[in-house]
């Protein structure tokens, strides 16, 4: 039932101060020109109807509070309730960022602390917290490539380097930058071909991106070759953080010979995310481009906390005052709570998980490339269409209605019908014996009546949508006609 199918005329959840007590009626205040003519077709409820719209509203949503949330390179964490918390302590809540500097103090040195843990964790040199998502953090990467070789004078480097297998945002940012994508396919053993990889480097190359482990949950075992190869032609080696929580604690991006990274801390650093935000992508880099980061840079005299801007190499600003700092508190609260040992304990339970459902999995549904894989693995869904009549996609509807969350589905776009599987860290064993149960139990229901998987979900509040149709005529609003 929606809102407006609650309200009864007359009933409502406020009281105003009347003109007695309180001098004046609100509306005097108004001018006339702003005043409403008709009345607000508002619902009308009570505080109690309103309670339980929100409730109810939350309840349709899946979440990893609610269940099994696999969904590949998303990384729907647990996220700790300590982080809450203190993310809701008042000093840092009711902030404000034009405050003077000095009533500021706690704040900078959250920042600037957490800082100093992204560089420790990831053997950057400096951060910058500004990007909101991954996406602008790469951006913001990209932007800093463009002013390294500005700076040394080198107008030829035209092209960024991507992978067949990396997420659509990597090339999408170099665009934005203004750069040209070359695409290096992957190796039949899914990480890059490195012979394939040689014949692309040139002096027209600013830049390399990779994930890693990649987007199929594997390790790009020639990361130092190609870091050395790449930087004796002068490219430079981004690292795409997004799958940073399967190694943290065992291997550090810097030591890889990555020069540019960004984190997500919205994935990694568990702070909630999902439905588009609010997330935070900080970027880190190698002393030697630290003078191009973002400014204001958060920095540290005689125990006080400045911002300063004076860096005239700097790319400029990347978001309005400190990012969204929300998500940087749950981040430093995160690591402080889990510290080296806990973050590296992470790491291998999510390694573990992976291996283990993808073992389970496997006996169902073919592996899409072979061997151990990091915190995440992809099946290859051509058996399901060959052998049971269905798509991934009904697969992955038919799980909704045993109030899982399905994995990522078509992606990486060199696996056919692609399942891209990342179980939580935290996860128990019964949890991932549970899933592989499910799958089992629907492979067996399109044995017996396949259309009834094909038209899955039947269990939860939505049908299953055109998707074509449902993204070019977005409802995103109720609409009186359409109530019946
Ligand atoms: C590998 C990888 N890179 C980059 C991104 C982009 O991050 P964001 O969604 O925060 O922009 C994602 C997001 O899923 C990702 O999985």
């Amino acid at each position: 039932m929606t809102i407006f199918e609650r309200s009864s005329e007359g009933r409502s959840a406020y009281t105003l101060p009347d003109e007695e007590s309180y001098g004046f009626a609100p509306e005097e205040n108004l001018p006339d020109h702003l005043l409403r003519k008709d009345k607000a077709s508002l619902p009308e409820c009570s505080e109690l109807d309103v309670v339980r719209h929100y409730t109810s509203l939350a309840g349709k949503n899946h979440s990893v509070d609610k269940g099994f949330y696999p969904l590949g390179s998303c990384t729907m964490k647990y996220n700790p309730k300590l982080n809450e918390k203190t993310a809701s302590l008042e000093g840092f809540a009711y902030l404000h960022p034009y405050q003077p500097i000095s009533t500021l103090q706690g704040s900078l040195e959250l920042m600037y602390k957490l800082d100093k843990l992204l560089c420790e964790i990831t053997g950057m040199d400096s951060f910058s917290l500004q990007p909101a998502a991954g996406a602008h953090g790469e951006l913001l990467g990209m932007l800093i490539v463009k002013k390294h070789f500005e700076k040394l004078g080198d107008s030829n480097r035209a092209k960024v380097i991507v992978p067949d297998s990396a997420h659509g945002t990597n090339p999408a940012s170099a665009v934005m930058a203004g750069y040209e994508i070359v695409e290096v396919k992957s190796s039949s053993d899914g990480i890059v071909d490195l012979n394939e990889l040689e014949e692309l480097l040139d002096e027209s190359v600013a830049a390399i991106m990779l994930t890693n482990p990649n987007t199929l949950g594997l390790f790009e075992k020639h990361i130092c070759e190609i870091a050395e190869r790449a930087h004796q032609k002068g490219i430079l080696l981004y690292y795409d953080g997004a799958n940073l929580n399967a190694i943290m604690g065992k291997i550090k991006p810097g030591e890889m010979g990555f020069d540019i990274v960004h984190l997500n801390l919205h994935k990694t650093f568990s702070t909630p995310h999902g439905m588009g935000g609010p997330g935070s992508g900080p970027v880190g880099v190698k002393k030697s481009l630290a003078d191009l980061l973002p400014v204001p840079r958060v920095e540290e005299a005689d125990g006080k906390f400045t911002l300063n801007e004076d860096y005239p190499d700097s790319v400029g600003r990347m978001r309005s005052f400190f990012g969204n700092f929300g998500v940087l508190v749950r981040a430093y609260t995160y690591i402080s709570l889990m510290g080296a040992q806990g973050l590296r304990h992470a790491s291998e339970m999510a390694v573990l998980n992976a291996n283990y459902l993808k073992s389970l999995l496997t006996r169902m549904i073919p592996e899409g490339y072979p061997g151990v894989c990091k915190h995440e693995f992809v099946l290859d869904g051509g058996k399901l269409v060959s052998e049971y009549g269905i798509k991934t996609l009904d697969l992955a509807k038919r799980m909704l209605d045993y109030g899982v969350h399905p994995p990522t589905v078509y992606f990486p776009l060199i696996v056919n019908e692609a399942l891209m599987i990342e179980p939580p860290e935290t996860e128990s064993k019964e949890a991932l014996d549970s899933y592989a149960e499910i799958v089992k139990k629907i492979l067996q229901e399109a044995r017996d009546d396949v259309e009834m998987v094909k038209t899955a979900p039947h269990n939860v509040g939505t049908r299953r949508l055109n998707e074509a149709l449902a993204s070019r005529q977005l409802k995103t609003r109720w609409q009186k006609e359409s109530a019946t």
